[in-house]
Parts: C-alpha cells; structure tokens; sequence
C-alpha cells in the first residue's frame, strides 16, 4: 500500500491506471463501516483508492471541523488490512488553493433533511467528491447507506453531470448493540454512549409497527418518536418518512419507505435511517 499525498501525484497514478480504480472516499478516523466498502471496492476492481480527507467546505462555522477526530497512522492499519492499494490523504491547502472559487450545487434534494439544518453542507460533498472523481478518475466509487441523503445526492449529481463511472451503495454496518458506526461515536462519553442507542431503537420501533400492518406515517411516527423522547439527553433534529430515490415525504408508508432521522446527544449530532420493509 502507498500514501500519496498530493492532487499532482494522485492524477498522475490516476493516468496511469485509467479504467482500473474503485475509490472509497472517507474523512478518516476508519471504522468497520469503511471497512466495508473497501473490501466491496477490492471485489470489483482491480485497484482500490481510499481517499481521507477531513473536508472544510461541508462543514458549517460552527460545526465540528477544528474536533473532527483524526489518526492517520491508525487508520493506515485499518485501510491496509482491507486490502487498499492507495491512501490518497491530499492538504486542504492542496485542494483548495488562494484563489479557489468554484462549487457544485445539487439543488431540490439537498434543501432537506441534514440540508434544512446544515445549510452549504451538500454543497461542500458534491464539491469535493466531483473534484475527488475528476483527480482519481474512479470506473465506480463506493459509498454507505448510513448518509442515505448523501448518496442520493451523489447519484443525482453523477447522473446530471454524466460523470463517467459507477455508484455503488453499501449497507449500514452497526455495533452489536445496534448503533450506526460513525467516526463521532468516538466524542460520545459512556452516559451519552447509552443515550445514543435511542436512534437504533426508533428505526426499530417503527419497522416493528410496519411489520405489525401500520401503513399511517402519524403512528409509525408516534412509534419511532417514543425511543427518542424516553431519553433525556436526546434532541431531536428530524424524523422523516420519505421517497428513497426523491426524499419527497410520503403519506402512506410502503415497503420501501425511508425512515431518516438525526438526533443530538450532547454536542453531538448523529443519524441513521431504514427502509421500513428490509428484513
Ligand atoms: P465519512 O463520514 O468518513 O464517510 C465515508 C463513507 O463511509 C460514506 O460513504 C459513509 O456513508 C460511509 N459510512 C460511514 N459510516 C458507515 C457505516 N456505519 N456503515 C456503512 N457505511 C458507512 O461521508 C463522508 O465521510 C464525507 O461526506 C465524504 C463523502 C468523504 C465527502 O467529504
């Protein structure tokens, strides 16, 4: 495995070997989750490209970026035993030089859900992905259902662009226990650890409810919310039922329904979502 460290470097291994990347692009601070879509990139290609950078344009002035956990050596080790060819881990000052102007804007998908309450953060992923796909020249790249919004916005932004290569989507990977893995379970103290078992359980909750023949989106609703409001360290941001392609909210649940929601615990704010009628 090689570290690159430069978009110079990059684009040229990229020239090289045109035709012949899966790229995982990531922020760092490696979990299974990640894991997972790089031993899915090693299956179907014959190179794989982890990128890790800790994006600034997505994050809002007063979100997480300066305490965005980071460890570079650890997570050599976990992209080195899943099988990755190439670290490409570029400076911000890299990839957004003096004088940098340009962004990609997705428009009708992005307004909400985490777009309502994170104002200019898709726009900073579409910006940073379509320039991550523009340097390495991916044939597919590999990204998690955990941000389902993202990968909608992805896969809208690849196909009215026609950018030339291939999405796939991966399943959450989730702690025994149920949580999402996520590079910020690390900031949870153990009470707040516990807390945030409460986004598991809704999805639960809710799916139990479908299971059981509730179509009405007012009662699963009132079932996923009961987990949420039993714990008081949790604030809810959003509760969603929606559309999986278009994230349009649905009036009547179906087997494919989305159920989305995000929830501080503390300082920080986790997701996690559902399709209702998945096993
Ligand atoms: P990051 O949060 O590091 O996530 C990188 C990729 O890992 C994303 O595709 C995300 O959906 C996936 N992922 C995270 N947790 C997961 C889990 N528990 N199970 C499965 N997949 C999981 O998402 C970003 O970085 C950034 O926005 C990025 C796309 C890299 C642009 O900066």
């Amino acid at each position: 495995m090689i570290l690159i460290d430069t978009v110079a470097k990059m684009q040229q291994f990229a020239r090289e070997h045109r035709g012949e990347i899966a790229l995982v692009p990531t922020m760092g601070y490696l979990h299974e989750g990640h894991a997972s879509l790089m031993q899915e990139a090693r299956r179907r290609a014959p190179l794989v490209v982890v990128s890790i950078f800790v994006n600034p344009t997505q994050f809002g002035v007063n979100e997480d970026l300066d305490s965005y956990p980071r460890d570079l050596e650890r997570d050599t080790r976990v992209a080195k035993d899943a099988g990755v060819d190439v670290i490409f881990a570029p400076k911000a000052s890299d990839m957004y030089p003096p004088g940098y102007q340009s962004y990609l804007n997705v428009e009708e998908i992005t307004g909400e859900l985490c777009g309502a309450s994170r104002p200019g953060h898709f726009r900073g992923v579409t910006t940073v992905v379509a320039k991550l796909f523009n340097i390495v020249a991916p044939k597919l790249a590999v990204f998690g259902k955990k941000d389902f919004q993202q990968l909608a916005v992805i896969r809208r932004m690849v196909q009215d662009f026609n950018m030339d290569l291939e999405i796939v989507g991966m399943p959450i990977v989730r702690e025994p226990d149920g949580l999402a893995l996520s590079s910020r379970n690390s900031k949870l103290n153990p009470v707040e650890r516990q807390s945030a078992l409460c986004l598991s359980r809704s999805l639960a909750a809710a799916r139990g409810a479908f299971r059981g023949g509730e179509r009405s989106v007012a009662e699963l609703r009132q079932a996923a919310l009961a987990p949420i409001e039993g714990e008081s360290a949790a604030e809810l941001d959003y509760l969603e039922f929606r559309d999986p392609d278009t994230l349009a909210p649905v009036q009547q649940a179906q087997e494919n329904t989305l159920l989305a929601l995000a929830v501080r615990i503390g300082a920080v704010r986790l997701i996690d979502n559902c399709i209702l009628g998945e096993p």
